[in-house]
């Protein structure tokens, strides 16, 4: 094994926008370890395969030491898992909220305490995947939104905390297609940017703010949604 190539580590990697950061990672060289619930994943990046539900404190704990051992250092946290859960709030039940908050919110306290000392020791940067939803609605999305938002603070107190040796920045993606039906037309039309995200789109910054060129970005969200959230909507 090759000890002097960068480690990633991708959560919610077996499928999705997190397969395709962890393809282009490995691309650029990265030796890439995919954590994730769905034993299938993993293969297509080349890379080592974990599984790991990434809001278990002990799974997350032994994902990390297995990333000592196994691989001896961590440049790279891409925290990408994440679930919804869509239901009016009188039908949440508090266990569906805590699966949505420690999927997609807790688990990044859990990654990044226990990969702290290797982060700082290879003064390695993290990103977490939000969601344009921490800043506007459709209704019963509650838990989903609080969990996103939450996330976005969460990034940016740790780009405080864990400075200088790490960075720590943020990607909301809007509309990115990675299953079911394809958009339609008129779903690429109300893009400002003419069409809806693919997974690749965030793989691609993903890259460059855990690269060289991204070491003077730290504490930022980057919104990747077309110009969406930027479209001011009038009744028809
Ligand atoms: N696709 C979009 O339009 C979109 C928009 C905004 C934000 N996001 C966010 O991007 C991220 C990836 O989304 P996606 O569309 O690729 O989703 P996806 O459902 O296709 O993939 C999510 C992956 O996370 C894994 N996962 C779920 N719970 C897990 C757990 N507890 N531990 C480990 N792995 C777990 C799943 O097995 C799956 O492989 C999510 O955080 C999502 O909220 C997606």
């Amino acid at each position: 094994m090759d000890r002097s190539l960068k480690v990633a580590l991708v959560t919610g990697g077996a499928r999705g926008i997190g397969a395709a950061i962890a393809a282009r990672l490995a691309r650029e060289s990265w030796r890439v370890v995919v954590a994730d619930v769905d034993a299938r994943g993993g293969v297509s990046s080349g890379g080592r395969f974990a599984i790991c539900d990434v809001s278990d404190e002990s799974a997350v704990n032994a994902l990390i030491a297995s990333v000592t051992t196994q691989e001896g250092r961590l440049d790279a946290l891409v925290c990408n898992a994440g679930v919804n859960e869509r239901k009016p709030i009188g039908e949440l039940s508090l266990a569906q909220w805590l699966r949505v908050i420690g999927t997609n919110l807790t688990s990044t306290f859990l990654l990044v305490r226990a990969g702290e000392q290797l982060l700082r020791a290879s003064r390695g940067a993290v990103v977490t995947v939000a969601s344009t939803r921490a800043h506007m609605s459709e209704a019963h999305t509650e838990a989903y939104a609080a969990s996103k938002g939450g996330l976005v603070a969460l990034t940016h107190a740790l780009s405080i905390s864990l400075s200088p040796e790490v960075r720590v920045n943020c990607i909301s993606p809007g509309w990115i297609f990675t299953k079911g039906d394809a958009p339609r037309p008129g779903d690429h039309a109300f893009h400002p940017a003419g069409r809806v995200g693919t997974p690749e789109d965030i793989a691609a910054l993903t890259a460059f703010l855990v690269s060289p060129d991204g070491s003077f970005i730290t504490g930022s969200e980057f919104i990747v949604d077309g110009g969406v959230t930027r479209k001011m909507i009038y009744p028809e």
